[in-house]
Parts: structure tokens; sequence; C-alpha cells
């Protein structure tokens, strides 16, 4: 009977959490209609009154509460003419506008200027002209300027030297003249004037930036200086040798890369050349003006769940920096900065063998699950050759950097709380998860390395439902096999139970400290645990750094029983998931009544309780 409150205490927290919110910015929403009604597109947009322009709008999103329209992403949609003032800068907490590769003519839209919130502009690939605006004093938090492939004309004015937050300016192929200003941001990093008629020489703050900035200019440049950059390093090969365990090699954060980055978007081109069947994102890396085959409801986009509040499109994703964070079963995972600070990890699958349609019902199950403990999926990308799917960054790291990493050089120690979290978190979460798709869902994939610590310190579940959607893995050959339960025979035959496995594995390994795919002393945990247990030996069992915590000792060998009753071989003799966040939930609730909250080092210890009841030789492992 309590089991079944718990569970319908998920279930109704996990609804609550879904719900979308109600409000509508709708003055935003007159503008937008406003705009699309008095400018020309070929294509159709989604845009209906009726609807909620938050989420389902195209190309639209809001701020986390709804109230207002931060980002109009309209690349390709075909629009044409002139932009109809007094529409989009009604939108007055705009961040985001990206509107390039349109058909869209006449002088730079002036009233754009009175957006004071605007991170990103991108009108690239149009066909405006005329001259650049010369007071852009309202623009204070301008980052990103891209106006490139246009006709714009006159000189560049010297009001750029105020927009200090700008970090890439781009007005190649234009027809802008004069001299060059001294728009030597020390914000600025990445810079574009080539292909244009300037004149004069090139101040000498700007020799900073490669030739190829100013090429197609009639520009005398200062005196050579040595470039203070250095050039990119090479991305060190990730290590694939026994030795290195996939929690070491999580445990390594590459110093900032661009490569891995670079690396996607040859990718993206190279599957442009070849497919040439899947939109929006094609937008990048077109080269011609006019745009043809643009599909912003069609094949291949960025989707963006409800209540994304995150401002970006693909273009800004390939652009940011990125990290190698990890290297997993089913892909790599990158850390990226987006230009407005806000970072995101981005998962970037191999061998995902469903097609779309199933691809895109995974990942809106995925992506509808909004609990603390399940890491919260904000977006996707689905094409022939390229599948990413953008998560939240935790940056505490996973379960298993955090237990991993550094073993014996200078790590801060895991401490006991911290595991107990964890471990009552991850449950939480997989919980959650085994209550979706009328109670069918399984994670299929639960690992330390997919644990990752929320802001309140618990455990938060990633990466769940891809065993169903990724090519089988044979059991053995996986970084995973330690975890896999004794039934699962390739990775897709995962069960709700075999996550309770799994689950059962991460218990261990948080007590244990011993890592279950650690490639050089390869423990298998669950075999071990067993031998220490039966010996009796069950102080031998606990991570070392746990001994210094005094008094967790009788918490250490609950937990170390549910962790057991988890990997019992049979799978049906395993506890339900709830029943092991009622009892992971109950460690500490029995603890702090027995010594009411308090830890004092003074209080004996409590007596071990024995073990001998936790398995019958027969589910013994
Ligand atoms: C939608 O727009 C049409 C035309 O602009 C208007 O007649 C109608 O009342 C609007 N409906 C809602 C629900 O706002
Ligand atoms: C929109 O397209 C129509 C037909 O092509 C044209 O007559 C009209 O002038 C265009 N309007 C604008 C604002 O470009
Ligand atoms: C600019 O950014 C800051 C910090 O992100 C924010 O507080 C502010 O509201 C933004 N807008 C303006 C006009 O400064
Ligand atoms: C800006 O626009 C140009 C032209 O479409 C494109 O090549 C470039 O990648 C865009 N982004 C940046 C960061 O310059
Ligand atoms: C810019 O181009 C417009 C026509 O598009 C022309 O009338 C104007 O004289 C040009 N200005 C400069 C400075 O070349
Ligand atoms: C920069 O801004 C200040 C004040 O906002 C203004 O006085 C100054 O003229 C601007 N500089 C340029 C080059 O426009
Ligand atoms: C400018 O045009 C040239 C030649 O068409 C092209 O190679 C280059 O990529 C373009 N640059 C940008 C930033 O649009
Ligand atoms: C570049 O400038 C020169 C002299 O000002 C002018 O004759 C020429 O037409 C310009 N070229 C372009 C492409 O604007
Ligand atoms: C480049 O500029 C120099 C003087 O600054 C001028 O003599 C020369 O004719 C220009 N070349 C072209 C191709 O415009």
């Amino acid at each position: 009977m309590g089991l079944r409150f718990i569970l319908s205490a998920i279930l109704v927290y996990c609804a609550t959490m879904w719900s979308p919110a109600s409000t509508e910015p709708v003055d935003d929403k007159r503008a937008l209609l406003d705009f699309l009604d008095s400018v020309n597109h070929s294509r159709k947009l989604n845009w209906d009154n009726t609807t909620s322009a938050c989420s389902s709008w195209t190309g639209i999103t809001c701020s986390r509460d709804s109230s207002s329209v931060i980002a109009v992403r309209l690349p390709g949609v075909g629009l044409k003419g002139v932009i109809p003032s007094n529409t989009l800068s009604r939108l007055s907490h705009l961040q985001i506008l990206s509107l390039r590769s349109n058909g869209l003519t006449g002088s730079f839209p002036a009233d754009l200027l009175q957006l004071p919130d605007l991170i990103g502009l991108h009108l690239q690939s149009n066909g405006f002209e005329g001259p650049l605006p010369s007071d852009l004093s309202l623009w204070k938090n301008l980052t990103v300027l891209n106006l490139s492939e246009n006709d714009f004309n006159g000189s560049i004015p010297s009001s750029f030297v105020n927009l200090t937050h700008l970090t890439l300016l781009n007005l190649a192929n234009n027809s802008l003249s004069g001299d060059v200003p001294d728009i030597n941001l020390p914000s600025l990093q990445f810079l574009d004037l080539s292909n244009n008629n300037l004149t004069g020489v090139l101040p000498r703050s700007l020799s900073r930036f490669p030739s190829s900035s100013f090429s197609g200019n009639n520009l005398s440049t200062p005196v050579q200086t040595p470039s203070p950059f250095p050039s990119p390093l090479p991305l060190p090969p990730m290590r694939h040798s026994s030795k290195f365990s996939e929690t070491a090699v999580l445990g390594i954060i590459i110093g900032s890369c661009v490569l891995a980055f670079v690396s996607i978007a040859l990718l993206l081109i190279v599957t442009n050349r070849k497919g040439d069947e899947d939109g929006e994102i094609l937008t990048t890396v077109k080269k011609e003006k006019p745009v043809k085959k643009m599909t912003p409801d069609g094949n291949s986009k960025l989707v963006f769940f409800e209540g994304s509040n995150l401002a970006f499109d693909l273009e800004d994703l390939l652009r940011a920096s990125a990290e190698v964070l990890g290297k997993g079963t089913f892909g790599t995972t990158y850390k990226a900065a987006l230009e407005d600070a806000t970072i995101i990890a981005v998962k970037r699958l191999k061998e995902v063998v469903v097609g779309r349609k199933e691809f895109e019902q995974q990942m809106e199950i995925a992506g509808s699950i909004k609990h603390e403990n399940v890491a919260t999926l904000r977006a996707y990308y689905y094409s022939k050759d390229e599948k990413l799917m953008v998560y939240d960054y935790y940056n505490q790291g996973s379960a298993s950097s955090l237990l991993h990493a550094r073993r014996g050089g200078n790590r801060v120690p895991l401490d006991w709380e911290t595991r107990l979290r964890i471990a009552t978190g991850a449950a939480r979460g997989i919980a959650c998860i085994h209550t979706q798709n009328s109670g069918k869902l399984v994670h299929g994939n639960v690992k330390a390395s997919n644990i990752f610590l929320n802001p309140k310190h618990f455990g938060s579940v990633s990466d769940l439902g891809l065993a169903t959607v990724m090519s089988p893995v044979a059991a053995p050959a996986t970084r995973s096999a330690g975890y896999r339960a004794p039934e699962v025979t390739d990775t897709r035959k995962a069960s709700q139970a075999s996550d309770v496995y799994s689950f059962g594995v991460v218990l261990l390994e948080l007590l244990t400290g011993k890592s279950p795919v650690a490639g050089e002393e390869a423990v298998h945990l669950v075999r071990w645990v067993h031998s220490v247990v039966r010996e009796e030996w069950t102080g031998e069992v606990f991570d070392v750094e746990l001994l210094r915590y005094p008094n967790i000792e009788e918490e250490m060998v609950a937990m170390l029983q549910i962790g057991m009753a988890c990997v019992a071989r049979v799978a049906a003799q395993r506890p339900k998931i709830e029943d092991v966040v009622r009892l992971l939930e109950d460690i500490r609730g029995r603890s702090s009544t027995q010594s009411a909250g308090t830890r004092s080092p003074a209080s004996t210890p409590a007596p071990t309780p024995p073990l001998t009841q936790i398995g019958s030789p027969s589910n013994r492992d």
C-alpha cells in the first residue's frame, strides 16, 4: 500500500513537472503575427494565434516563464522583401534573431537597434543594402553580429568600438569601403572583413587576426608582428587501451578545443554535399545566395523541447568551443560553451539503427520527462549522418569521475553524504523513468558515468532510452559490461529488472570505490563483493576513503544489503526500483532517528547486522 502511494506520488510529481506553463506572451505573439502578415514568405509557418507560440510555433523560443519571446530563428524560410517596421522590434526581450539565408532586402532594419537585450543577430546571406547603422549605443549585450553576404556599402562605423561584449563580427562579402576603424575590442575573438572594398592601412591592433580576415580588400598591413595566438592544439586521441577506464577518460578535461566541433561542422558539410535532403541547418554551409531547399518544418533541424530557455541554433552549436567530456557506449559527449555563456553537453551518437520516426519518438519520450533526478534533454538533432542530443551540463561531473578520478593522486575524497545522495537521487530518477510510457520505459544503460550531480547534489540520471535506438552491442564487447545483468545478452534486451541490476552495481561501486569497468584490475564487482561478504569480511568491502567518516558503518551495511538484493542473479528476485527508493530513503530515516540526527564521534558504532540473509547461494553470481 505504501508502495502504491509512493508510486502514485512519483507519477503525480512527474505529471506536474510536465504540464506546460499556461501563460503566453500575448503582445509578443501579436508582434510576430504582424511581422508574418506583412512579409512575403514562400514557406508556410505554423504560426496560428490559437496555438501556443512558446510550445509549438516554428522558430520561437520563450523565456523560462513564457512571459516573453527571447529567440526568433527563421533561417531559410523564404522570407522576401523588407522587414516590416515596428514588428520584430516590439519583441522587447529578444536575445537572438536569426533571419539568415532568406531573400530580405532594403536598408538595415533600424528599429532592431531598439532591442537592448539582443545578444546575437544573424542577418547573413540576404540582400540588405545601404550603410551600416552608426548608433549602436542600446546594444549593450550584443555578442555575435553576422551581416556577411549582403550588399551593405559605405564605411564601417567607428561606433562598433562601443560593443564591448562583441566576440564575433562577420562583415565579409559586402561592399564596404573606406578605412577600417580601430575596433580592437578585447572581447573580439573572430573577425571577418574579407571581400569588401576596404582601403588604407589596417590598424595595428587588428593584426592579431589572421590575414584571411582581411583578404579581398585593398588594405596595406602594418609592419608584421607575430600572432599572439598559438595554433590550435590537435585533439588528443582518446585512449582505447585497457589501462584506461572510461571513467578515467571522463575525468580528463581536454583543454579548450574547437577541433571537435569543427569536425562536426565538416561532417555536416559532407552530409550536405552527399544527401542534400536535409533542411534548415544546411543554410550554414550553403554557398549560393538564393535559398532553395529550406524546410524548417521538414527534415533535419534542431528540435527544442517545451520550456527550453536555451537560445541557440545549430550554427551557434557548431561555433561553440567544445571539449570532449567522455566517450561512452553510444557516442562521445562534448561540453560546449555558447556565445551567451550557456554551457551545454552535446552527445554525438554513433550507430543509430532506427529510422527518423522511431528516433524522434524515443527523443520525445526522453524529452518529456521533467524530473530533478533525470538529466533534462533540451534538444536533439537528426539527419541522415548526424544525430545529436543536447543536455544540461552538470559542472560537477559524473558519479564515475567523482568516485574514480585521480585515485592515488590529489583527489578530493567523495564523502558518504554525497554518495548517499547520488544513490537516492539516481534511484528516484530511474523510478520516474520506469513509470513512463505506460510503465514500460527502460533506461537501458544505468552506470556511474551516466549519473550526474544535480544542483542540489543529488544524483540525476542521463542517457535514458538510448539502448533501444542504437545498434545492439554484444555483451562482453563494451565497457558497460560490468553493469550488465546476466540475462541481458545484447544492449537492446534491457528491461526494468536489468536496470535494477545495473543500479545495484552502481551502489556497490559507491560503497567499494571500485569500478566495474576499470581495465587492468577488471574486477567483476558483483562476484568480488559476494566473495568478500561470504567470508564475512564485510569491513573489507568498503572504500578506504569512507573510513574517515565516523558512525556510518550501519548505513553502509544497509546500502550494501540493498545493492546485493538488486544484483540478484534471477531477475524476478530483484526488488522493483520504487522499493529501492524507499529502502534508500529509509537508510537515513532510520539512522537519524537512532542518532537523533547528530553523528557525534563519541557515540558507539551500531553493531553490524549479519549479511547472511542477503541472498541464497543460488542467486549469487
Ligand atoms: C486570430 O486572428 C484573427 C485575425 O487576425 C482574429 O480575427 C481572431 O480573433 C484571432 N483569434 C484569437 C484567438 O486571438
Ligand atoms: C509580395 O509578393 C507579391 C507577389 O509576388 C508582390 O506583388 C508584393 O509586392 C510583395 N510584397 C512585398 C512587401 O515585397
Ligand atoms: C544584458 O545582460 C545582463 C547580464 O546578462 C542582463 O542583466 C541585462 O538585463 C541585459 N540587458 C541589458 C540591456 O543590459
Ligand atoms: C556568418 O555567415 C557566413 C555566411 O553565411 C557564414 O559562412 C559563417 O559561418 C557565419 N558565422 C560566423 C560565425 O561567421
Ligand atoms: C550604397 O548603395 C546605394 C545603392 O544601393 C547607393 O545609392 C549609395 O550611393 C551607395 N553608397 C556608397 C557610399 O557607396
Ligand atoms: C560610445 O558611446 C558613448 C556613450 O554612449 C558615446 O559618447 C560615444 O560617442 C560612442 N563612441 C562612438 C565611437 O560612437
Ligand atoms: C564570401 O564569398 C566567398 C566567395 O564566394 C566565399 O568563399 C566565402 O566563404 C564567403 N565568406 C563569407 C563569410 O560569407
Ligand atoms: C571599390 O572602390 C573603388 C574606388 O572607390 C570603385 O571604383 C569600385 O567600383 C569599388 N568596387 C566595389 C566592388 O564596390
Ligand atoms: C589600392 O590602393 C592603392 C592606394 O591605397 C591604389 O594606388 C591602388 O590603385 C589600389 N588598388 C586597387 C586594385 O584598387
